[in-house]
């Protein structure tokens, strides 16, 4: 059958060709956006007095009709059409007639898909940011059921200092916060409508433009007709957000992966989050956590596609740009996926407190706090720094610990130390000290705690 657009051409192409050139099977999911866009151009063409009053009526109801038989199933997309766009169009004339071979007026498929593809997006991210908001709150949950454990907090994945359980958490939620700014940034460059670019260069109808952009809910439309319908920024910037994002989950899968290890136990993963081994009885893995951080490196790969894709492509539209389409909606639906299991994987994680506590026994982190009250003692830091390096060798080689090395010893190495040192050296006090903001101290972990949930409710609001 000849193509719609045959004309120049008998339209009449090879099956291969159709094959290649098909976006149909991936674009279909953008047909709800595909309608909305084209029931506010019949409007705006009516509003000009380009279409009638009962060819407008017509159009709407068919689309509404097309859309509502999508919906039900009762209308399947055809995969023999080229895309999403055609598809949508040959079904309302085959449904409407004439009316509908008038549609097209004053737009084209280039500014279609342009507009499809910000719509659709813009949706999809508002999705995404409710579920990064999902995920915050049980991060939130978590660290206020477990406000007062304290673990080591590491620095090259050695025992740094005492910190608490909720602060490593937190940090977490910082993380999230900022890749909800991002995406709401994102939004904003979205936010212009390419519908009426005209595949280039604008039109000679009297269109306005303001006005189906504010049907579609866009603030203004966008400003240069070439830019309109060949700027993909939205999507490469949606892709950026969207690894960024990943990134961050990637680095908590890493952590859990460790916590729940029989080297840390720091956490127990619900068994509904974890499998087993087909041949270990005694494994319980943590899938989840490593198939997020497994499919960073996708989304990674659909930001790294369309900025090559795109690099080298001269104005206007060029039809390496249906390639964009495939790479942002994969990395959607994994990122959606990714955050789905996230949230209720960390909800049901139980931290492992007398472990943390354990751990953070052992590896002499309070030595920074010796030094400290060396220091407080009058003693220069530089030099306080390596008397304190030269107990916990001390320690090392007598097998024991800076709380539990004798007072005498302590002296003969200096008389500044007291037995008052016992108290500030404690895992307890090293938190409890940390009075600087944004420090591991239980006031700026219960400040944190109080942004956070500030942050989330106006977010959510
Ligand atoms: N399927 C195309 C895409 O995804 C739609 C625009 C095609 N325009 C054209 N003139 N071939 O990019």
């Amino acid at each position: 059958m000849a193509k719609m657009w045959a004309g120049r051409t008998d339209g009449v192409t090879d099956s291969i060709a159709d094959d290649f050139n098909s976006s149909i099977s991936f674009d279909s999911r953008m047909y709800r956006q595909d309608i909305r866009g084209s029931i506010a151009h019949a409007r705006m063409l009516m509003k000009q007095g380009i279409l009638g009053e009962d060819e407008t009526a017509a159009i709407i109801s068919g689309l509404e009709g097309i859309l509502r038989d999508l919906e039900s199933g009762a209308l399947a997309f055809d995969p023999a059409a080229e895309d999403i766009h055609m598809f949508i169009e040959a079904e309302l004339t085959e449904r409407i007639g004439a009316p509908g071979k008038r549609l097209h007026t004053a737009r084209s498929r280039n500014d279609q898909v342009a507009l499809d593809m910000r719509m659709y997006l813009r949706d999809e991210t508002g999705d995404i940011i409710s579920l990064i908001l999902d995920l915050a709150d049980a991060l939130i949950g978590q660290a206020k059921g477990g406000r007062d454990a304290v673990m080591p907090g590491y620095t090259h994945l050695q025992r740094a200092q005492p910190v608490l359980f909720a602060h490593h958490l937190l940090a977490y939620v910082m993380m999230l916060s900022r890749d909800v700014s991002r995406l709401r940034d994102c939004l904003k460059r979205m936010d212009s409508c390419p519908i009426g670019s005209c595949a280039l260069a604008g039109t000679t109808y009297d269109t306005d433009r303001e006005y189906e952009a504010e049907l579609l809910g866009f603030s203004a439309p966008c400003l240069n007709s070439m830019d309109g319908v060949s700027d993909r920024d939205f999507c490469v910037e949606l892709l950026s957000c969207l690894s960024i994002l990943m990134m961050h989950l990637s680095r908590l899968s890493e952590e859990l992966i460790l916590w729940s290890s029989w080297e840390f136990r720091f956490v127990r993963l619900s068994d509904a989050f974890t499998t087993g081994s087909s041949i270990m009885p005694q494994k319980k893995n943590p899938d989840m956590a490593e198939l997020c951080r497994g499919k960073t490196g996708r989304v990674y790969g659909s930001l790294m596609g369309l900025l090559t894709t795109l690099k080298g492509l001269p104005l206007a539209y060029n039809k390496d740009m249906q390639e964009d389409k495939e790479g942002v909606f994969d990395a959607l639906d994994t990122v959606r996926m990714c955050l789905k299991v996230f949230a209720p994987m960390i909800r049901t994680m139980e931290p492992l407190k007398e472990n943390m506590l354990r751990a953070a026994r052992q590896g002499f982190i309070n030595a920074t706090d010796l030094a400290d009250y060396l220091t407080k003692k009058g003693m220069p830091f530089r030099e306080a720094y390596k008397l304190s390096g030269q107990l916990v060798r001390e320690c090392v080689e007598k097998g024991t610990v800076l709380e539990d090395l004798p007072l005498e010893n302590y002296r003969a190495r200096s008389p500044l130390i007291e037995e008052d040192v016992y108290a500030e050296i404690s895992l307890d006090a090293c938190v409890a000290k940390r009075v600087s903001m944004g420090s591991t101290g239980p006031d700026s972990v219960d400040r944190q705690i109080l942004w956070a949930e500030d942050w989330l409710k106006s977010e959510r609001a």
